[in-house]
């Protein structure tokens, strides 16, 4: 059924197909129709971080920026659901077009550039919905914002969105906001980790609430840059690495139909840098910091490679989008017959 239903939605602009979905699972929701078409993972439950997920299956960030959708989203099986990337203020992003589809390898290219209505809308949809599972906030920066001052927007939506979080992720890996990657490197990380790290404390201590910090990286990192960062991730204690955003590397889709559109690549062909990253950072970090899969995971094998390399838990985006809500189960069944690490 979903491959029928993903044949007319391709035949629309990616973001316009984006949306008319979204539109139909939230009908489908509230006439309580969802919940009976989807088929239902089998429950196996993954402690982390001192939270604990249904299924180890997540959807990454960016599907749903502004937490409009988290009720349907959450009536397809996913063991936990990232929202945002929000920042302070509301931003419009990119000029459309802005997403685009390759289909040959089943990837997306995306520049949406963090458009959001910023996190007090963001804040106003958490608290109207009824979700009770792990949901994750990601954080960014305004694109106006200069880099010197990109601790006070993460500082700004910490602080709004720590009691309705179960954990919050720092996103300083999207390639769509100009010089934020920069803020994977040396001093500045330091810097960031060490700040939000010192307002995490704080706000336990106002709140009685543990909010665990994530931080998400991108793939394309060479051995010296994993070695910085899992150094700052280690002397700042943070609580968890997202492995990974998007990649800049469009050589392995070199001569397919929108390949030289500017943006982050993801799906199919970043499966294996990403992994590797993944890996690296694991022989690094052993099991002191836990890691989050992301990047071209699209079926149960793939899955299965990443938590083998060390991942605790799986997210999924772009193969959500090409294989439909089935992967969720597919993948969730399949880890639960593989005596997965917890
Ligand atoms: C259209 C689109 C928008 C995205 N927006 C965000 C975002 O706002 N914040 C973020 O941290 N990651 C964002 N991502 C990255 C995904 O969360 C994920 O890390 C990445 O796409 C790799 O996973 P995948 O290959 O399964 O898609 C976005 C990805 C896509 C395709």
């Amino acid at each position: 059924m979903y491959s029928l239903i993903r044949q007319l939605l391709f035949l629309l602009p990616a973001e316009l197909s984006h949306e008319l979905t979204f539109k139909g699972l939230d009908i489908a929701s509230q006439v309580r129709l969802l919940s009976l078409l989807v088929p239902k993972p089998r429950s196996h439950k993954v402690k982390l971080m001192g939270l604990e997920f249904d299924n180890p299956v997540g959807l990454a960030a960016g599907l749903d920026k502004n937490g409009q959708h988290i009720q349907a989203l959450s009536e397809l099986g996913f063991g936990f659901i990232e929202i945002g990337t929000v920042t302070p203020l509301a931003q419009s992003g990119n000029p459309k077009p802005r997403m685009f589809r390759l289909t040959d390898s089943d990837a997306l290219i995306n520049r949406m550039g963090f458009n959001n209505e910023g996190v007090d809308a963001l804040v106003k949809n958490v608290q109207a919905s009824r979700y009770q599972g792990v949901l994750g906030i990601n954080i960014g920066k305004n694109k106006d914002t200069p880099l010197e001052n990109a601790i006070d927007d993460y500082l700004i939506c910490m602080e709004k969105v720590y009691e309705l979080a179960s954990y919050i992720t720092i996103n300083i890996s999207s390639p769509n906001t100009p010089g934020l990657r920069e803020l994977q490197s040396g001093s500045y990380l330091t810097e960031l980790l060490d700040g939000l790290k010192a307002k995490q404390l704080e706000l336990l201590q106002a709140t009685g609430k543990n909010t665990p910090l994530v931080l998400k990286v991108a793939p394309d990192l060479d051995q010296d840059e994993v070695q910085s960062i899992s150094n700052a991730l280690l002397n700042s204690g943070l609580d968890g690495l997202i492995v990974s955003n998007t990649s800049i590397d469009k050589s392995l889709v070199t001569g397919q139909p929108h390949a030289d559109e500017q943006g982050g690549l993801s799906g199919q062909p970043i499966f294996d840098a990403s992994l590797a990253v993944q890996r690296q950072f694991h022989a690094l970090l052993t099991d002191k910091i836990p890691l989050i899969a992301a990047g071209g995971i699209d079926s149960p094998d793939r899955a299965q490679q990443r938590l083998e390399g060390g991942a605790s838990l799986v997210q999924v985006y772009t193969g959500f989008i090409y294989q439909g809500p089935g992967l969720i189960s597919e993948i969730a069944d399949r880890v639960a017959t593989m005596g997965h690490r917890k």
